[in-house]
């Protein structure tokens, strides 16, 4: 939790995101909730991605359940009357909009207010799969904890969304841990559309700016910044080279956002995901052996251990993936034996 979080919280909240459509927001927030619930935590999973929604379908369940789209539109005002059973010990889930158009244009308040009653449900883990881009929407959640989980691939397009993603988000940051209408918020705005004009400011640029006009301001908030540190899944991996790309976004987030970010797995390409979609079940349950499933169990215990136990590069965790991933890959009878 941080400054812009909320008191009376009662469970770790870890939002998903991931800046670009389709990298397995979803499909990682399900089966580590899942997998958290196989363990004996109480994890409610919650359908964040507005107009998007798609939980249930992965979960076999009907969306036509009461979920957030009620309590939007003032149908529903108690959202533990929106937690569902998902038929797996310990998992509990909370359906998305519901096939409520508008949804996600929801006002600033209507945002606020569901963060301040989510924060309130009762459970060990409360999971947020967020949607695609870099909207408020996105961004107020994910800026609910100082390490959500950012998930990419090894793909340039999937980088550099992130990257986008987490400028939002520093800018979003430092935006609202400056009171309305100070001059601190004013010299942030000018200063990023200043990018217009080819000029490109880093983030510790600008605080300094503000630091220099309002002396302790522009310290105060790379301070909080230094304590954001969102933690990265590479997501989908085929292979060892696929690191080069996370770093690459390590150096791009230090240098010019002053945040670090962190690793906290890597998740290989594995055709059991779909085959548990098309199941209509978490992979983690309908395939337990699979290499996918396997690759999030190191995940789960650096969540427990909190911001204590991640990793500053990929390779500092040849065991996720060096030899197993290899030997996934090149050797068919090894994979074999994972889809018996
Ligand atoms: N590790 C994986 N191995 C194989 N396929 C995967 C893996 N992760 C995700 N997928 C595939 O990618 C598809 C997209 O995943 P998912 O729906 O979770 O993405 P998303 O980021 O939530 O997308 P959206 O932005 O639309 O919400 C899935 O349907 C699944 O087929
Ligand atoms: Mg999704």
């Amino acid at each position: 939790m941080n400054i812009l979080a909320y008191s009376k919280c009662m469970a770790v909240v870890i939002p998903v995101a991931g800046g670009k459509g389709g990298v397995g927001k979803s499909v990682i927030s399900l089966n580590l909730s899942a997998a958290m619930a196989a363990q004996y935590k109480h994890v409610i999973l919650c359908d964040l991605d507005f107009g998007g929604a798609n939980l249930h379908t992965m979960l076999g369940l009907k969306n036509n359940q009461t979920g957030l789209g009620h309590f939007i539109n003032k149908l529903e005002t108690n959202m533990n009357n929106l937690v569902q059973a998902t038929g797996v010990p310990n998992f509990h889930f909370i359906a998305g909009d519901c096939l409520f158009p508008g949804t996600a244009n929801m006002d600033f308040f209507t945002k606020q207010k569901i963060i301040r009653e989510i924060v309130k449900l009762e459970c060990d883990y409360l999971i947020l799969d967020l949607g695609a881009g870099s909207a408020h929407n996105q961004v107020d959640f994910f800026i609910m904890t100082n390490n959500g989980l950012l998930v990419v691939t090894p793909e340039i397009t999937s980088i550099l969304n992130a990257y986008s993603f987490l400028k939002s988000v520093v800018y979003r940051f430092c935006y609202r841990s400056y009171s309305p209408k100070s001059n601190a918020r004013i010299i942030l705005k000018n200063a990023i559309l200043q990018r217009l004009e080819g000029r490109d400011y880093s983030f510790e640029q600008i605080l300094n700016v503000i630091d220099d006009t309002i002396p302790g301001e522009g310290k105060r908030v790379f301070e909080l910044l230094k304590q954001f540190r969102p933690r990265i899944i590479m997501n989908m991996g085929r292979s060892m080279q696929n690191t080069e790309m996370g770093y690459r976004l390590q150096q791009l987030a230090r240098n010019k956002l002053a945040i670090d970010i962190d690793f906290i797995g890597y998740v290989p390409y594995d055709e059991s995901v779909q085959f548990a979609i098309a199941q209509r079940q978490p992979a983690v349950i309908a395939y337990p052996n699979s290499i996918f499933s396997k690759s999030l169990l190191p995940i789960i215990q650096r969540i427990y251990t909190g911001g204590e136990n991640v990793l500053s590069t990929l390779q500092d965790a040849p065991e996720d993936f060096a030899d197993i991933v290899k030997e996934f890959y090149e050797n068919k009878a090894f994979r074999a034996q994972y889809y018996q």
